[in-house]
């Protein structure tokens, strides 16, 4: 191993403490200011939102996910409440038309589709690209380092389930098959679909309680935002192992930008 790769881990271990700083300190020792843009403000969306029961929306989510998978049931979840509690354009919203998303996008397993779809509600709800990407961001948060799926349905569509897991990352298949081997079931299983159908309800629930405090004046985003790029020297977490094992290879670091 080269010198530097092993400087690079120890900005990779190291990374932890300053992801919750204001500033970062780039290997350079260039200071980085975390604030990529201003805020955006969506212009042209209608869509108001008023105040939703989190467990009913869990629930319409989970019966949702049998017919249109991880992505549009959650957002069958919201928006089935949103046309009744709110009406508007909610009433023709296009539920089905994000339905790709699933399987981390038409099954390439890649990022779990319950979190863009909540995405989506969440983007066209508050009309601001910096709460968006902050409850983007607390909700990833949600997703990685709780064990789930934790919600109960009424009445069990598919199949009685034992386990839940921490999912340490968003990435569909890598979630999903640390669920599966603790359960010991396979994909195309009951049991596989009737967890992927509760977690969607947990992240329907989750969106709607942040939804519900934004609404309020309440939210405050709970997560700093990664901002480990210069670290790592490219954006993720700092779980490079979970997927490249002992030999993670290093981008190159090229950031000319900042010799101005
Ligand atoms: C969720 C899985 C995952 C994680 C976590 C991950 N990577 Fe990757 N990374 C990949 C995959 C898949 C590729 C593509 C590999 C290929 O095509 O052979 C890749 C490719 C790369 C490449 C391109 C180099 C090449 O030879 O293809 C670099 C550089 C890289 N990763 C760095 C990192 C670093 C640094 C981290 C941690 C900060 C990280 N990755 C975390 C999945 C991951």
């Amino acid at each position: 191993m080269t010198e530097k790769a092993i400087s690079r881990r120890d900005l990779i271990v190291n990374t932890g403490k300053l992801a919750a700083g204001a500033a970062l300190l780039t290997a350079t020792g260039k200071v980085l200011s975390p604030s990529p843009a201003a805020a955006y403000k969506v212009t042209g969306a209608t869509l108001k939102y008023v105040k939703l029961d989190p467990e009913t929306v869990g629930q319409v989510t989970y019966e949702n996910y049998f017919k249109r998978w991880c992505a549009s049931s959650v957002i069958a979840g919201m928006v089935e409440e949103l046309k009744k509690k709110a009406g508007g354009g909610w009433k023709d919203f296009p539920i089905d038309a994000y339905r790709w998303m699933h399987g981390g996008m038409a099954g390439w397993g890649a990022l779990c589709g319950t979190m863009p779809g909540a995405g989506v509600i969440i983007g066209l709800v508050t009309g601001d690209t910096d709460i968006a990407e902050a409850m983007t961001n607390d909700l990833a948060f949600y997703y990685s380092y709780n064990e789930l799926p934790s919600f109960t349905p009424k009445k069990i569509l598919k199949s009685e389930i034992k386990h839940m897991t921490i999912a340490g990352t968003p990435v569909c298949h890598i979630s999903v098959g640390r669920w599966m081997r603790a359960e010991g079931a396979g994909f195309l299983t009951d049991a596989r679909a009737e967890r992927c159908a509760r977690l969607a309800a947990n992240i329907a629930i989750y969106t709607t309680e942040m939804l519900n405090d934004w609404a309020d004046g309440k939210y405050r985003p709970k997560h700093s935002p990664l901002y480990n790029v210069v670290a790592n020297g490219i954006t993720s977490q700092n779980n490079c192992r979970d997927c490249h094992g002992s030999y993670t290879p290093t981008p190159n670091e090229t950031y000319s930008t900042l010799e101005k």
